[in-house]
């Protein structure tokens, strides 16, 4: 274990690490998931629970893991295996660390590939391809790209290089950098869009649809999906938070970055849907297309559009900016772990774990090729990886950190940690009862146990 907690540096001030956090929140989550699970479990209705969702269980978990990670210093394995010992507690902590490495490694070797095809998608909006395309056609060019693996695998290379090109710069001249450049253009083009959808004819019924809950849609079902996607959305239970928090000055309220980060990450998740939903009914096509939302339904309905084409282009863009700024929070917990465990170099470490994701990632590309003929107990590779660690290895993370915070570290270090005053006990209800009772419940759920 490296000796110097600190070598890693740190971020340069609170803001950096509240944009650099958010980065690592808003992503694909927010951008193609939240609006097809939304458009799947009933619009409104699923919209309360998820948000009660990330106040109850979400929130707090964040607030224990950046914790953590301050308190620790170092890589999550280490911070757990540090942090265990100061409160004589068993080494078996670590496992929170390990899997955090694992799963964000695994993460981001399917996301990279998708993240992929937001670029593919790019190129072809702002070359023209997808100009007055019919529902038949802009099915054809998904199913294409899907079966297409040299074109896949061109922009999978892609992203994985330029993740690595960022990483290979460090905090400050790389993730800083990158992020405070692309999350508040982020930001303001998901606004344009936004703008650009209240003018479109659908926008009161793509509205009332996001936003009037009907409760008959809320099922046992819907419940878990949303505190699933609250968990990945906020980017909880495996190292990232907890390496950014590693990387904090001790005197930032981790309380108050958490409860902004948190906002920032359900305002975009929201916005996406209000500039996705109205397009989509004014072009007369269903709300509840799963996966294919933003790659099929979408570029049909900017196809017809005034200014189309180019509202298209920026809606991918942005897609790519939030994916980007999600890879290199994926991947860090690895990094650290290889500069501290086997003193390699920054440099090295990125290029070892980056290249080794992009390897992993092939299998992800080839399950898409073969329309999903190889399977394992019925699911493909890349959904093998998604469910390994979206509903096991994520879930997991989180009881684990969240009954670390809650019950192993001492009150007294967690209330001088997070200096949340009054709302302590608030908290401390969160970290210890309801987080891990809610957390079990999705874990068991996923393993269909109940
Ligand atoms: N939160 C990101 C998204 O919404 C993905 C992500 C980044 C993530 N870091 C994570 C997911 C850690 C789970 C755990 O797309």
């Amino acid at each position: 274990m490296s000796e110097s907690p600190q070598h890693h540096g740190q971020w340069s001030s609170r803001i950096a690490f509240i944009i650099a956090a958010s980065g690592s929140a808003i992503g694909l989550g927010n951008i193609w998931k939240f609006p097809y699970l939304l458009g799947e479990n009933g619009g409104g209705a699923f919209v309360l629970v998820y948000i009660a969702c990330v106040i109850g269980i979400g929130l707090p978990i964040m607030m224990a893991e950046t914790m953590i990670g301050r308190r620790g210093q170092r890589s999550p394995v280490n911070t757990m295996a540090a942090l265990a010992k100061e409160a004589n507690a068993p080494a078996f902590w670590q496992i929170a660390g390990w899997l955090g490495i694992v799963a964000g490694f695994l993460i981001l070797s399917y996301y990279s590939v998708i993240a992929g095809w937001s670029m593919a998608y790019l190129f072809k909006m702002v070359g023209g391809f997808m100009d007055k395309v019919g529902p038949e056609e802009a099915q054809q060019i998904f199913l294409d790209l899907k079966a297409a693996p040299d074109v896949q695998l061109v922009w999978h290379s892609l992203f994985m290089a330029l993740t690595t090109a960022i990483l290979m710069k460090g905090l400050t001249e790389g993730i800083e950098r990158v992020t405070r450049l692309m999350i508040p253009a982020l930001f303001l083009m998901l606004l344009a869009l936004d703008v650009y959808a209240a003018t479109t004819p659908g926008f009161w019924e793509g509205m009332t649809f996001l936003f009037k809950p009907d409760f008959s849609k809320i099922t046992p079902d819907s419940v878990l999906i949303a505190m699933g996607q609250a968990f990945f959305s906020l980017g909880l239970g495996m190292g990232s938070i907890m390496i950014y928090g590693a990387y904090l000055p001790k005197d930032v309220s981790i309380g108050r970055s958490s409860v902004i980060i948190s906002i920032a990450d359900s305002a975009v998740a929201l916005m996406a849907g209000i500039a996705i939903f109205p397009v989509v009914f004014s072009n007369h096509l269903p709300p509840s297309m799963g996966p294919g939302l933003i790659f099929e339904s979408l570029p049909l309905a900017f196809s017809h559009m005034p200014l189309g084409s180019v509202f298209g282009s920026v809606f991918f863009l942005l897609v790519f900016f939030a994916a980007i700024t999600s890879a290199i929070a994926l991947i860090e917990p690895a990094i650290a772990h290889l500069t501290e465990n086997f003193a390699y170099t920054r440099q090295k470490a990125s290029v070892i774990a980056c290249g080794a994701c992009w390897f992993l990632g092939l299998g992800t590309l080839w399950s898409f090729y073969d329309g999903g003929e190889w399977q394992w107990h019925g699911k493909t590779f890349f959904e093998l990886i998604d469910f390994v660690t979206a509903d096991v290895m994520l879930p997991l993370g989180g009881i684990l950190i969240a009954a670390f915070g809650g019950w192993v570290i001492k009150e007294k270090v967690s209330k001088e940690e997070l200096d949340l005053g009054e709302y302590h006990r608030y908290w401390q209800i969160g970290t210890c009862f309801i987080a891990p009772v809610a957390v079990a419940l999705i874990l068991l759920k996923a393993l269909g146990l109940f």
